[in-house]
């Protein structure tokens, strides 16, 4: 029997400094109501440190995810990273990453799609697992939003925020684990939502610094339109391919860019609200980060064999769901890791 990949512990990264509504009503033209009802946003992290970005989130989530595993970093055997703002165009943020927490056995890769890129990261670690070539991989998901976010604009600066999220892989046979996963792609929606400059077709000029094209800009009413109907219909077909009705899905983890997308997600999938992790309240879009974000929330409440659907749809356009059947007691691992930081404290 073929091995599965089981999400066996989540690690997580958020900066400390706050961005609230209130802080953004003295930056740009808006208001708390606003944001509040378009958005369900009220306040998000920033990294502040210029010295600091992606890399170090995502490390300082692998690190975390590591301690509560109890393994050391040699134990990984590929890393991927998921991000749309690396440190730089190269080298990856995987091998910066690799460097940084000592994953001296470790290769790995970058994935880019945009607030796709946590999902289909999973996706393509899992297959890592499945084929039986690893059996630790680390996926990582991570966005330094703030860095390519103009802060007077409001149509945008108002949705993202910074934020890091990272999940271990290892295989099992239990019938647990990454069980299914549908993707898509629509590159003709490449022009709704985009940072033009820094690649190899707009390199840094003068001209792309004073256009703002180096900053990420969407048209967000397409891309709403496209959004609310793309991952509710992925979300809706994973549901049909495993049989799952809604009496049987214990939580639904949603890509955070929208509360009002996320609802009609719920809706198609005609599951509750109480079933649905929801903290775009609390950090905004964080991009690649909020699906491992909602996981490390919730991951005290998650219980073995309860059936979660993962559901993104991002830049690009990118989309598609996931269906999982959560390999651990979480609540386990809450008490070992209070009972930890007991002892660290008594030391
Ligand atoms: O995660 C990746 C995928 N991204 C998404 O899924 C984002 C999808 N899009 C959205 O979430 C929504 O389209 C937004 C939240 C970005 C905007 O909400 P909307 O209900 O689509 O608003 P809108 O763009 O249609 O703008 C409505 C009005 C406009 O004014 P007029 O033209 O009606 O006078 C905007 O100029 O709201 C105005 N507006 C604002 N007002 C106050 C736009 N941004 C703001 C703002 N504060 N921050």
């Amino acid at each position: 029997m073929n091995p599965t990949a089981a999400i066996t512990a989540i690690g997580h990264y958020l900066p400390k400094d706050r961005l609230t509504n209130a802080d953004l009503e003295k930056m740009v033209d808006t208001n708390d109501e606003w944001i509040k009802s378009r958005t369900g946003i009220s306040e998000r992290r920033i990294l502040r440190d210029p010295n600091k970005a992606t890399a170090f989130m995502a490390s300082e989530a692998a690190r975390e995810l590591l301690d509560k595993r109890g393994i050391g970093a040699d134990e990984i055997e590929c890393i991927i990273v998921a991000t749309v703002t690396p440190d730089m165009m190269f080298p990856a943020t995987a091998c910066l990453v690799q460097n940084e927490i000592g994953a001296s056995k470790a290769w790995g890769f970058d994935l880019s799609a945009a607030c796709s890129g946590f999902l289909y990261a999973l996706n393509a670690g899992a297959r890592f697992i499945e084929s039986g070539k690893h059996k630790k991989v680390l996926v990582i998901g991570a966005d330094t939003m703030s860095r390519i976010i103009d802060y007077t604009d409001r149509t945008i600066c108002v949705l993202f925020g910074d934020g890091a999220g990272a999940v271990l892989l290892e295989p099992t046979t239990d019938g647990v684990g990454i069980l299914d996963s549908v993707e898509q792609i629509d590159g003709s929606g490449g022009d709704f939502l985009n940072m033009k400059a820094g690649g190899s077709l707009h390199p840094a000029t003068h001209e792309t610094v004073e256009n703002r094209w180096h900053f990420a800009r969407q048209e967000g009413r397409q891309v709403f339109k496209h959004a609310v109907v793309g991952m509710a219909d992925a979300a809706a077909n994973i549901m049909e391919r495993n049989d799952l009705t809604a009496d049987d899905v214990k939580y639904l983890v949603p890509h955070q860019a929208n509360l009002r997308i996320i609802d009609a997600t719920a809706r198609r999938m005609g599951i509750s609200s109480e079933k649905v992790m929801l903290n775009i309240q609390r950090y905004g879009n964080t991009t690649s980060g909020t699906i491992p974000l909602c996981l490390h929330d919730w991951e005290a409440k998650l219980k073995r064999d309860d059936n979660i659907v993962l559901a993104a749809f991002g830049g690009g356009f990118t989309w598609g769901a996931t269906y999982v059947k959560w390999a651990y007691d979480g609540a386990a691992v809450a008490r070992t890791q209070a009972e930890h930081e007991v002892e660290a404290q008594a030391i």
